[in-house]
């Protein structure tokens, strides 16, 4: 029976119930985490024969023979140009490769535009006093730590099944001071969500008021598949030169959920009015980046059909993980009517809307009981979760034992936060 068709005395009983299997789980000092978007050990393995893929002069060449030990090549390797422009969707052209890190050239790229007009004629973001910026949420916390940082308001778009509300976006962007949106298209951080045909031919003829507006296009996961039917999404680049809006999206990618976060190798892609402002700032920031990475990244993939196979490996790593976290929410919480979901088709996160103004407590009760979880509110711009029910699990990290039994407190706490709640009404 759910929750809310049981009488006081019935939510007192269970109430009672569920503070003796509370007491029970505590007892047992776990220490779990599902907090972390990490590739768990037994992914890391899988990379490993890289690190010895480099033994001699020769291997230190690229095809056009540059020695990768050297100093130089700015934009990055062109066999690695090449891989990247393919999970990107792009010509190797548009593409520079940087360091181990996308988030960091995202920020970068802000901190840029910060400084220097991408388009002649505006100012630079920096002057523009009231300067916004459109937050996709739930979202991924870093996207909007970068925003903060650099004192944006952040305006809240709400997330649909097929992606972000574009009739609320068509509308702000009407705004001069509203200078870009985060966006990650597909299998989205949190909710594993990609975005439709139509959301990306909608994004591609936006007509915002600010000629320098940009789409923060992060494609973390777009190979990041979990089953045999994977979600296609549009290639924004295509939508948007058809648009006659070639200059509004930027997109990254990164091998971190590839190889080794921290790692791996980076790149973003744009056009060339766009790469014009942004490798001009890079001239001054770095010689170029690690090209001997590159090089081992690329030997050891072959090409993108290789990064594609290897990807292979990782699904049918995480995909019982994933089945695991699905299955004991069916089993335990959607009976109760409890929380809702979206099962995920690729990605490092499952999204559970927990009952309102209780996702506090379930990741407090969870802490106390030895399972960490990503803070409640984190998916939300300010850290402000309205309805106080969104939770970010990751199942990545841990091992399917320590999986079972960290959903296993997980569900306890959903429950006894419920009955807390409903009590006190
Ligand atoms: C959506 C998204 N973008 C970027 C990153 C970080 O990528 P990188 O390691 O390339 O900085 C993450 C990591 O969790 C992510 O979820």
């Amino acid at each position: 029976m759910q929750y809310k068709d049981m009488n006081k005395v019935q939510w007192i009983i269970e109430h009672h119930k569920l503070i003796k299997e509370y007491k029970e789980i505590q007892r047992m000092d776990l220490s779990l985490n599902m907090a972390r978007g990490v590739p768990g050990k037994d992914q890391l393995t899988l990379s490993l024969p890289m690190l010895d893929i480099i033994h001699s002069d020769s291997d230190c060449r690229t095809i056009d023979g540059s020695d990768c030990r050297n100093y130089g090549v700015l934009d990055g390797i062109p066999e690695c140009k090449r891989i990247m422009a393919d999970m990107i969707g792009v010509n190797p052209t548009m593409v520079m490769v940087g360091g181990n890190s996308s988030l960091n050239m995202m920020f970068d790229t802000i901190s840029c535009f910060m400084n220097k007009p991408v388009v002649e004629g505006c100012p630079a973001w920096n002057e523009v006093k009231d300067r916004k910026f459109l937050c996709p949420a739930p979202g991924y916390d870093r996207h909007f730590g970068i925003t903060e940082y650099f004192d944006f308001e952040m305006i809240p778009i709400q997330m649909n099944d097929d992606g972000p509300d574009m009739d609320a976006i068509e509308e702000y962007v009407k705004d001069p001071t509203v200078k870009g949106i985060w966006c990650v298209p597909k299998y989205s951080n949190p909710q594993g969500i990609t975005y439709s045909d139509e959301v990306v031919r909608r994004f591609a003829r936006l007509k915002p008021a600010a000629k320098d507006f940009r789409i923060m296009w992060d494609n973390a996961y777009c190979i990041h598949h979990l089953t045999d039917h994977p979600d296609e999404l549009l290639n924004i680049f295509e939508e948007c030169e058809k648009a006659g809006n070639s200059d509004l999206p930027i997109a990254f990618c990164s091998t971190s959920k590839i190889t080794f976060p921290g790692s791996g190798v980076a790149a973003m892609a744009a056009s060339p009015n766009n790469m014009k402002v942004i490798k001009h700032k890079y001239r001054f920031q770095t010689i170029g980046y690690d090209k001997i990475n590159m090089l081992r990244h690329v030997r050891f993939f072959g090409d993108f059909e290789g990064m594609k196979a290897h990807m292979e490996k990782h699904r049918e790593i995480l995909a019982p993980r994933f089945e695991l976290v699905c299955n004991k929410l069916e089993e335990k919480l959607v009976p109760l009517g409890l929380v809702s979901y979206r099962k995920p088709n690729g990605g490092y996160f499952v999204c559970v809307d927990v009952m309102d103004g209780t996702a506090k407590r379930v990741v407090a009760l969870c802490k106390q009981a030895g399972v960490v979880l990503t803070d409640a509110g984190a998916t939300y711009p300010y850290k402000n979760d309205p309805r106080d029910s969104n939770i970010r699990i990751a199942p990545t990290a841990p091992t399917m034992k320590n999986l079972r039994k960290a959903l296993d407190v997980f569900c306890i706490c959903a429950r006894l936060a419920a009955i807390e709640r409903l009590l006190s009404e």
